[in-house]
């Protein structure tokens, strides 16, 4: 297809550009800008998604417009992002370096993580079955209070950038406020039969009321 407002190679640098972008923002402490990105990135999706998968509909009757699609790589590229398509090697970016190993030169590098117990004031200031989101050194958790126990858990669904603070806890299980996704606050565990599941923290609570929880961080 014809080159419009710019060519194939500076198509690439602009997705190069974006992925470094979605790296910088994953890095993000603040909750709530977190959840706000995310959630303009969700609509961004959905604008793009619906009329997009109409468009590849509309051109299964016309091969050769299909063909002439799908052979140009930015058009290509755009559809295999949405899932219409699977992406043609030779449209892979060349900046990305895909090395192939067989799983036995596979090895486990474990990596110590640091540890440290914060102090979180007295549990009795917690309101009973609210989420409190909490991050330190980049380790997003939230804390609840469930009648006389506090739990600490990770605040990120499984499988997603998403925070889970915005959903609800009700007899021990957290519902993820994006699609529904439920945790035992207690074990991390999926709630739903999924294998999902979720860092804990440990937990203390000083004769005085004072809530501690022990945050290990890379
Ligand atoms: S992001 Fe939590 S259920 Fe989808």
């Amino acid at each position: 297809m014809k080159e419009v407002l710019f060519n194939n190679q500076e198509y690439g640098q602009v997705l190069t550009q974006l992925d470094k972008l979605m790296q910088d923002a994953e890095q993000i402490s603040d909750v709530d800008n977190k959840v706000l990105l995310y959630q303009i990135l969700q609509y961004f999706d959905s604008i793009h998604r619906e009329p997009l998968s109409r468009i590849f509909q509309a051109v299964e009757d016309h091969p050769a417009i299909k063909k002439m699609m799908l052979e140009d790589p930015t058009v290509s590229k755009l559809l295999a992002l949405y899932d219409l398509v699977k992406e043609k090697a030779e449209h892979k970016r060349d900046d990305q370096n895909v090395v192939h190993v067989t799983e036995d030169q596979v090895t486990m590098l474990t990596i110590p993580k640091k540890k440290d117990w914060l102090e979180l004031g007295d549990f009795k200031d917690l309101e009973i079955n609210k989420l409190y989101p909490k991050n330190y050194q980049k380790v997003n958790f939230l804390i609840s209070r469930i009648g006389s126990e506090v739990f600490a858990i990770q605040n990120q669904c499984d499988g997603s950038f998403l925070p889970i603070d915005k959903g609800t806890v009700e007899d021990h299980t957290i519902t993820c406020p994006w699609h529904g996704c439920k945790y035992d606050v207690r074990t991390g565990k999926s709630a739903d039969d999924s294998d999902k599941s979720l860092e804990t923290f440990p937990v203390e609570i000083e004769e005085s009321g004072l809530l501690k929880v022990e945050i290990a961080y890379q």
